[in-house]
């Protein structure tokens, strides 16, 4: 699992610390789309290995068909160091994965590893999502195939691999806890909402529950994190780089500011969107993962105190864009990226490959696929008092949809999908018991997530100051009072769902 997720959409740096893949729209990460990427961790990949080993488990292609009798493997990884077989109080910790490959370190490291599941004495187990890591249902990723990723189609997969692992391992009496973060975390909590007969209760962070088109509220978050002052100089930057690109005779000033890996052309629209995309991807990916012990993970320690204290230092003669295009070389820095990557075209070249194992991005392909079929959440420049220009529209977002899927992934049909989706769930309305949404203010997914109780027993808990998915990170010596608690809370509140 990953708080993977989710999270922002679109797109891309990369996550993956062996290869730094080049960011190439947005400034997100590859395998992280703003949710959570791979664990960074100090472990070695035999030590990895050691935590649990893969296992495969046949699972169907199309559980809405019953005529359809394909079948493929899903991975997935058992660790029961701490599971007391002959109690049957000790429950199974079922965390469920998200949009990118699973990690048995999430079975080692953690909060769920280290505190909840040793103080229950769970079995505890991780469950790669369909389409992503190395559960591949279909020989490849073109269009075609990928209509069986949904999300309806992995809460299923998950309902089978329970039933399994019971009949399997003779587990009838104990009870099931789903978790998941971001994206995984949505799914938990719909899990409970579907199949209440298969576990006791859902612990859902970060979880954005309202499917939404036009995430323009993304931004609003963003801003208030960063601050009245540090916005202001961003929109001054801003306003002067739009003055500056009407100018070819600027564009390759603009060019060597930022560090840009091609020339720029001004009169390109689409580069245009992505450079400023990428701008405001700069400052979307520290503030949705500001402090919160996510080095266990990979993530840069840049925080959002750095990147303003550069934009609000006036006291340096540089004027503002030149002080944009500093925190720009920061984070390029911070990613070990030679240069930033814009060119819109080359985007789309990279997310049409299907091959699995061809890709440069993985997991893109098919995250963004789920956005365009059923979530939607682009984060575009439509609010009005925002500080990064109006240059990435929705516009902007469908026509990838288009360019990336087909000409049929238009603006009606993505319509169409996120009001089935959220017709499906319930969006913000669901109904659901023994269930914990946890959100951090600072999180700009918390806009769409619950946070306030929906009856007794679907609690919400609320930080003022922590970002995404804070709450499932490893205890840190950093951590606030407020997140100490949250994870004392969650952990009580197990304890009352399986009672
Ligand atoms: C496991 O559970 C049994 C039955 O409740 C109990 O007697 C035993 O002490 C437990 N073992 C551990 C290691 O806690
Ligand atoms: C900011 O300063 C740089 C020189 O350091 C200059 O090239 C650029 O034109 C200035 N921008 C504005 C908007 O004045
Ligand atoms: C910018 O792009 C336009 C249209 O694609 C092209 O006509 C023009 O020559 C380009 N300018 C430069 C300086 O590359
Ligand atoms: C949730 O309920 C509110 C108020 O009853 C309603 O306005 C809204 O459309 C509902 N949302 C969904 C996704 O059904």
């Amino acid at each position: 699992m990953r708080c993977l997720l989710i999270i922002t959409l679109l797109f891309i740096q990369s996550a993956d610390y062996f290869v730094y893949s080049r960011r190439l729209l947005f400034g997100r990460p590859i395998d992280k789309h703003g949710f959570l990427g791979l664990p960074r961790t100090t472990l070695k990949q035999s030590e990895i290995e050691s935590i649990a080993k893969e296992q495969w488990f046949e699972q169907k292609l199309d559980h809405f068909d019953p005529t359809n009798l394909l079948t493929w493997k899903q991975r997935y990884f058992i660790n029961d160091d701490m599971f007391n077989r002959s109690n049957t109080n000790s429950p199974i910790f079922l965390q469920l994965g998200g949009e990118g490959e699973a990690s048995a370190v999430w079975l080692k490291e953690g909060q769920i590893a280290t505190n909840y599941g040793p103080h229950y004495q769970a079995l505890q187990i991780l469950l790669e999502h369909r389409y992503y890591g190395q559960s591949r249902p279909t020989q490849d990723m073109s269009t075609e195939n990928l209509k069986y990723l949904t999300s309806e189609q992995a809460l299923q997969d998950a309902a089978n691999f329970i039933e399994f692992i019971n009949e399997k391992y003779g587990l009838n009496k104990h009870k099931w806890i789903v978790f998941g973060g971001s994206y995984s975390g949505s799914l938990a909590a719909w899990f409970r909402m579907k199949y209440p007969h298969l576990v006791a209760g859902a612990i859902a962070s970060s979880a954005p529950v309202q499917a939404v088109l036009d995430f323009e509220d993304y931004l609003k978050v963003v801003d208030e994190s960063l601050g009245k002052k540090c916005v202001r100089e961003i929109k001054s930057a801003t306003d002067d780089l739009t003055e500056l690109i009407k100018s070819k005779n600027n564009w390759p000033v603009i060019e060597k500011k930022f560090k840009l890996c091609t020339p720029f052309n001004g009169t390109n629209s689409l580069d245009v969107s992505n450079f400023f995309g990428n701008l405001a991807g700069n400052f979307e990916g520290v503030v949705q993962y500001n402090k919160d012990n996510r080095a266990f993970e990979g993530g840069s320690s840049i925080t959002i105190d750095d990147l303003c204290s550069v934009m609000t230092d006036l006291n340096s003669n540089i004027n503002s864009t030149d002080r944009l295009a500093k925190v720009n070389q920061i984070l390029l820095k911070s990613q070990s990226q030679e240069c930033l990557e814009f060119k819109y075209d080359d985007y789309v070249k990279k997310m049409l490959v299907v091959d699995f194992d061809k890709t440069e991005v993985p997991s893109a392909r098919q995250w963004v696929y789920q956005t365009c079929t059923e979530f939607g959440f682009y984060q575009t420049s439509d609010r009005n008092d925002q500080p990064f220009g109006h240059y990435f529209p929705l516009d902007f977002f469908i026509k990838q949809c288009i360019d990336i899927y087909g000409s049929e992934f238009n603006k009606n049909f993505l319509e169409k999908s996120i009001q089935f989706t959220n017709n499906f769930y319930g969006g913000y309305n669901l109904t659901v018991s023994n269930v914990m949404f946890i959100n951090g203010l600072i999180d700009p997914w918390h806009a769409l997530g619950i946070l306030e109780d929906l009856n007794p027993t679907a609690k919400a808990l609320v930080m003022k100051k922590t970002a995404h998915c804070a709450d499932m990170y490893p205890d840190s010596s950093e951590d606030p009072s407020e997140l100490k608690s949250t994870r004392n809370v969650i952990k009580q509140m197990i304890g009352k769902f399986i009672q």
